[in-house]
């Protein structure tokens, strides 16, 4: 008998713990972070679906201009929450910004995408216009977000937004380089014929085809450099493929891509939301860094609840120096043009 009651108390008591340590997870849930996407066309809805199946964040609301749209991605997606089980809620809004209030993170991908033979450059006139309005939009009501731009040309949205919001610059980042390089690391994980997460390796640099800089040097497999396996003909190739990476499915697509974009943008999130720290490449502001100062553009940072909180400095050799300082100029350049 006594030795029953001993067993029925255990059980209540893992039982207990059992509900005790749900009831935390939830409410861990609960207190996380509220996100918002403006632009609920293939990058935004993208972004919004890798983070609410990565389910840490308790809101994501999806903004656009066009009528109903965003409402309809958000339903769509709610309508997979008990598929694919995710307690995130994903709401719509037409240009409500109130709607967007007190946002921890704004991943911004408003603005027009490239069309086949198009540069991310040439979209440089109409997005300018629409970064900037929406900027305006989503400080008035969440003065206190990290903002992630997405809109291309990236690194000169990046610059708008830096220069014309007068945010603390370690609370705007530009997302382009977590992308290219998870496209280099696929690139590579093909050469070497092993799956791409065996693969590291980063791309900095501006987010263009000629101004990104994939680091086939620093590259590694399980930790050994990759010039141990592949050929500098075929790293050459790796590098090329990686530049024209979204060039190239803009040609097989009709429109530029969205999935791998909609998934770089989610682990940069993640790693501010959660406060995880991770180091990826991010087109920032530089004061001095890697000899720039006046520019936003990629190099590798530490993410965190601050938004970006350290650049890494790299070892680069005189070659990689001088493809960082040609990059630099090009983007330069570029953002003249605002
Ligand atoms: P999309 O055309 O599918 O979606 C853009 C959405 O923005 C549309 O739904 C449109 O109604 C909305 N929009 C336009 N003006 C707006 C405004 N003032 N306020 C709110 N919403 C507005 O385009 P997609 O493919 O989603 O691309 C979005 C942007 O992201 C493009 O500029 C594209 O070049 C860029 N991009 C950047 C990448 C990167 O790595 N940085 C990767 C992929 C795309
Ligand atoms: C991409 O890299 C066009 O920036 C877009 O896919």
């Amino acid at each position: 008998m006594h030795k029953k009651y001993v067993v029925f108390f255990r059980i209540c008591r893992e039982f207990l713990l059992g509900v005790l340590t749900l009831y935390k997870s939830k409410k861990i849930k609960q207190n996380m972070s509220k996100v918002s996407i403006i632009g609920a066309g293939n990058v935004g809805a993208s972004c919004a679906e890798y983070i609410a199946m990565k389910n840490f964040a308790a809101e994501v609301v999806l903004l656009d201009i066009k009528e109903n749209f965003a409402e309809g991605k958000a339903l769509d997606l709610m309508q997979t929450a008990a598929l694919n089980g995710f307690d995130t809620r994903i709401s719509g809004s037409t240009n409500d910004y109130s709607k967007t209030a007190n946002s921890d993170v704004i991943v911004i991908t408003s603005g027009i995408p490239r069309k086949p033979g198009m540069t991310r450059e040439e979209l440089i006139g109409i997005n300018a216009g629409i970064v900037k309005t929406v900027m305006e939009n989503c400080m008035q009501h969440s003065p206190n977000a990290v903002i992630v731009i997405v809109s291309n040309p990236m690194d000169t949205m990046t610059y708008l937004a830096k220069t014309t919001s007068g945010l603390a610059k370690n609370r705007i980042i530009g997302m382009g380089g977590a992308l290219d390089s998870a496209r280099f690391k696929y690139y590579l994980s093909t050469a070497l014929g092993c799956p791409a997460s065996d693969v590291d390796g980063m791309v900095i640099g501006g987010h263009g085809d000629t101004t990104m800089i994939p680091l086939t040097r620093m590259a590694s497999y399980k930790g050994v450099p990759v010039s141990n396996f592949l050929s500098a003909d075929v790293l050459d190739k790796v590098k090329a493929d990686t530049m024209v990476g979204g060039a190239t499915l803009t040609g097989m697509l009709g429109t530029s891509a969205w999935y791998a974009p909609g998934a770089a943008v989610s682990v940069l999130v993640q790693s501010i939301v959660c406060d995880q720290k991770k180091m990826m490449p991010c087109c920032v502001a530089l004061d001095g860094e890697y000899g720039q100062s006046d520019i936003c553009i990629g190099v590798p940072v530490i993410l965190g609840k601050n938004g970006w909180e350290k650049i890494v400095a790299l070892d680069l050799n005189d070659s990689e120096k001088a493809e960082f300082e040609k990059s630099a100029a090009a983007v330069r350049s570029m953002n003249s043009a605002l």
